[in-house]
């Protein structure tokens, strides 16, 4: 598809429709290996990941979360979680970069993705927690929403030379 990396960050769409087949142990395997090469503050690397790829725990996702009901027919989902007692202050933007990994290397394998927001929204995380038996001292960053996509979205890069600013602001 493109022979450019940059081309695959320009390429990652939200994707909210997918077939029904399933996405190979092998594909998963690489995005959590995308996802665990992000950087991290001091490299304490604070995450944890949920893969789901049960189909009554998936619907249930898609009922629990206002926002995710393209849940009923992903046929993956990767929860992202922290340990904040491993990065304090820094857990947030590590697990957001762990995401955008996953994002970006399921684009590169063929596959759509959607991340769908939990923290800091406590209403969209404890539900998700309970769900996955998440324990209470963790935290859930984001939630991936995968599979092999059923709708088509053009690549772009939104650059705005307005929030672009030289030497001072
Ligand atoms: C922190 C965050 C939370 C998001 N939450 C949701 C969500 O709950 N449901 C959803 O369908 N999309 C969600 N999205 C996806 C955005 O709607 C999407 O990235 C944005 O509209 C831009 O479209 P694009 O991803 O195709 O570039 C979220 C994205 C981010 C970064």
């Amino acid at each position: 598809m493109a022979d450019n990396p940059l081309d695959w960050i320009f390429a990652r769409r939200s994707i909210r429709k997918f077939h029904s087949n399933p996405v190979e142990d092998e594909k998963i395997n690489l995005m959590l290996q995308a996802a665990m090469a992000a950087p991290s503050a001091s490299n304490t690397k604070p995450w944890h990941f949920i893969v789901v790829k049960d189909r009554q725990a998936l619907n249930r996702l898609a009922e629990v979360h206002p926002y995710a009901k393209m849940c009923y027919e992903a046929t993956l989902v990767i929860v992202v979680c922290a340990d904040p007692a491993i990065s304090e202050h820094y857990w947030p933007q590590d697990c957001s970069a762990a995401t955008e990994n996953i994002l970006l290397a399921g684009t590169s394998l063929g596959l759509g993705t959607v991340w769908l927001g939990a923290h800091p929204r406590a209403e969209r995380e404890e539900p998700v927690k309970q769900l996955f038996n998440v324990p209470d001292e963790m935290e859930v960053l984001s939630i991936v929403a995968a599979g092999y996509p059923a709708e088509k979205k053009a690549s772009r890069t939104q650059f705005d030379a307005g929030r672009v600013h030289y030497e001072v602001w």
